[in-house]
């Protein structure tokens, strides 16, 4: 699908945000600047999040509880993590079942610890759109 603004990358994470369920993994891939981090504010403003989200860079991950957020939300960004046993150490490697994680640069390390949910490709044009493509897991089994 074309994405032509940053209004309409919220809007679909905010209309994404309806489809999303405990547990669900949502890796979101795409180079600096892409949009991955407009598109979580989208999603997390879908969730009921009134606030500002930043891009977790430098934490790692975000934590968005109840009542903030109608279901919690890890939002991680991997761009700074630099090696796999960091992601236990943040408790990313153990699947929760009660939240959603939200997952930046996930194909840093995305293979070696989950199989995600979603996974959502953002491909900036030179046009300023971007070409966004999300492919869902089918045999996905977790509620
Ligand atoms: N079509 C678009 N979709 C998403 N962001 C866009 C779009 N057009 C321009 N932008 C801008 O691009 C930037 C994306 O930043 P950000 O979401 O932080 O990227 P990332 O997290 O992928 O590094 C924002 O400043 C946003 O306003
Ligand atoms: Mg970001």
């Amino acid at each position: 699908m074309i994405i032509v603004t940053d209004a309409d990358m919220r809007a679909f994470g905010k209309k994404l945000a309806q489809d999303l369920k405990q547990s669900d993994w949502v890796a979101i891939n795409g180079p600096l600047g892409a949009g991955k981090t407009v598109l979580c504010a989208g999603i997390l403003a879908g969730l009921g999040f009134a606030g500002e989200v930043a891009s977790p860079s430098y934490a790692i991950v975000h934590s968005y509880e109840p009542p903030d957020v109608s279901i919690a939300v890890a939002h991680v960004d991997l761009y700074r993590l630099d090696n796999v046993d960091e992601l236990d150490e943040l408790g990313l490697a153990d699947e929760r079942s009660d939240r959603i994680t939200l997952v930046e640069w996930a194909e840093r390390f995305g293979p070696a610890y989950v199989v995600p949910s979603h996974i959502i490709d953002i491909v900036p044009q030179a046009d300023g759109s971007r070409i966004l493509t999300l492919k869902m897991d089918e045999n996905d089994t977790r509620t």
